[in-house]
């Protein structure tokens, strides 16, 4: 209550109009008015004010600068058609080497012609990433791999003698994170050392604060010892030659990164594991709340991962196997995965306007200035998602189902444009191969709180998808039908 009166304290400015510029709010309090809300409301800020103003645009002034929130498909689309005007990579480029530690010559290479020269460091190294996880044989190798992985570390769980207790959320992100990097890393992978995977987790809670450079060791000094200990991890990796093969995306990497030497290599790979855990775990660890709050759905997936399934005896051993061809081919469960994506989304896209530029001949931008994308205003809009736009609805991505259409544009999980996540396809196969597996083997009966009662934590602005608020507690009993059995996967 208080909040939000000091939310519309500060809002409650004016809005201002102007032929050329976006309309711009004006906040209570001159110059640090927006800078206040920003602070303390964190990524929920542009969500509020695009709630409020429901514009296509708006301009915030701050300190004698511009920020604009943009909450229109139409102008998000025209934005996705000049990344190199309107430019996530700039921003990416540039905080990932602060947030890697890079020294001054490795910023440099990082950096270089970013978005100008196709052959920059950084483009180059977007391509072979986008190239290595295209859909196919690769991919679904890896698929394979990270399937029998998990199914490999869940068997601690099936105890003949009755329920394990689990912290849901520390258990799904130790299961993602080993099935996620042992299939890019193969059997060296560094985070297989629990304290390896223990510094990645504290460096990557918060690592936006490393942004503060130098001065990051004593602000985030969790953030700063994690992200060091994970390199020492990945230097060793690098240090010793190893003839094996170990994914396509990691032969991609390491061929355009090279250049850095094995200090700058082990510093990009940890925040390499940035882009491939810190959306993928919260995707699977909502998707699997929300899946297990609600019993018809619980079945109906459970449906869904029996059909994937068969069972065999071999060599008087049973064998339960998955086949990941068919639940790549089940779009209600993709499609749930994309659904709970859109409820729980929290990322901004940011990006950097580097030359004036006017988006449908409009609203002019300015150069210098940085446009905000809410995700979570664009997914919570009824004028694009209808009536229904609050409600859990496992078949609005189902291409196979009648639903209405929604512009693509419009939903922002995985960006767009030039600059989608090349790792969607990995992603969302692999939290439903997973999901499969998991939904098949246990039931879970949480403690002391109820499923309704799980927030999300929204305080970290680097965040596609924030985590849950505090620990939840399950019981985790195995289903009799599959306690003696040997979990496998087929294509
Ligand atoms: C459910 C899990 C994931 C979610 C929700 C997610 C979401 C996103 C989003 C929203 C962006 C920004 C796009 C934009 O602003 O236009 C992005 C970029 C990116 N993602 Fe993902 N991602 C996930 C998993 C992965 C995985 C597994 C990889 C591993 C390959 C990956 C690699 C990347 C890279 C390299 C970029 C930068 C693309 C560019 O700058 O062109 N992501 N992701």
């Amino acid at each position: 209550m208080v909040y939000d009166s000091f939310l519309k304290y500060l809002m409650f400015g004016r809005v201002s109009f102007s032929s050329q510029e976006p309309p711009q709010v004006l906040p209570a309090v001159p110059y640090i008015g927006h800078l206040i809300g920003i602070f303390w409301y964190k990524n929920f800020y542009y969500t509020k004010l695009s709630k409020k103003f429901r514009l296509p645009i708006i301009k915030l002034p701050i300190l004698g600068g511009q920020l604009y929130i943009v909450n229109s498909p139409k102008l998000i689309a025209a934005i996705e058609r000049r990344p190199n005007t309107v430019s996530f990579w700039h921003i990416e480029a540039n905080a990932i080497g602060r947030i890697a530690g890079l020294d001054r010559d490795a910023v440099n290479t990082v950096t270089l012609g970013v978005g100008d020269d196709t052959n920059s460091f950084w483009l180059k190294g977007l391509r072979a990433i986008h190239y290595a996880m295209v859909p196919g044989e690769g991919v679904n190798d890896m698929l394979l791999k990270a399937a029998q992985v998990s199914a490999n570390s869940l068997r601690q769980f099936d105890s003949q003698s009755g329920a394990m207790r689990a912290d849901l959320w520390k258990w799904i992100t130790y299961e993602i994170t080993l099935s996620h990097t042992d299939v890019v890393y193969g059997h060296r992978n560094p985070y297989r050392n629990p304290e390896v995977e223990a510094a990645f987790w504290d460096f990557a809670q918060g690592a936006w604060k490393l942004l503060l450079g130098k001065y990051s060791k004593f602000l985030a000094p969790s953030s700063y010892k994690g992200r060091e200990k994970v390199v020492s991890a990945f230097k060793d990796y690098f240090g010793t030659s190893d003839p094996q093969s170990t994914s396509p995306l990691m032969e991609a990497r390491t061929a355009n990164v090279a250049i850095l030497g094995t200090e700058g290599m082990a510093r990009m790979e940890c925040v390499n594991g940035l882009a491939i855990l810190v959306n993928t775990v919260p995707s699977a660890f909502w998707t699997i709340v929300q899946i297990y709050s609600n019993s018809q759905l619980l079945q109906r997936v459970r449906d869904l991962a029996n059909a994937a399934l068969t069972k065999e005896h071999v060599a008087g051993v049973k064998r339960s196997k998955i086949n990941i061809l068919k639940i790549q081919q089940s779009l209600e469960i993709q499609s749930i995965i994309q659904e709970v994506i859109r409820l729980r989304t929290t990322g901004i896209g940011p990006r950097l306007v580097r030359e004036d530029v006017v988006l449908h001949e409009q609203y002019l931008l300015k150069k210098g200035s940085t446009v905000i994308i809410p995700n979570r205003a664009i997914h919570f809009d009824e004028r694009t998602w209808g009536e229904s736009v609050d409600i859990f609805d496992k078949n609005r991505f189902n291409k196979s189902s009648n639903k209405a259409k929604v512009p693509p544009v419009a939903y922002r999980g995985f960006g767009g444009g030039a600059t989608i996540c090349p790792g969607k396809h990995f992603a969302i196969e692999g939290i439903a191969v997973f999901t499969a597996l998991f939904t098949l083997k246990y039931d879970l009966r949480p403690l002391q709180r109820d499923w309704s009662d799980l927030e999300q934590d929204m305080r970290d602005m680097s965040l596609q998808l924030g985590s849950p608020n505090g620990r939840f507690l399950v019981d985790v009993v195995p289903c009799k039908s599959v306690l003696d059995s040997e979990w496998c996967f087929e294509l």
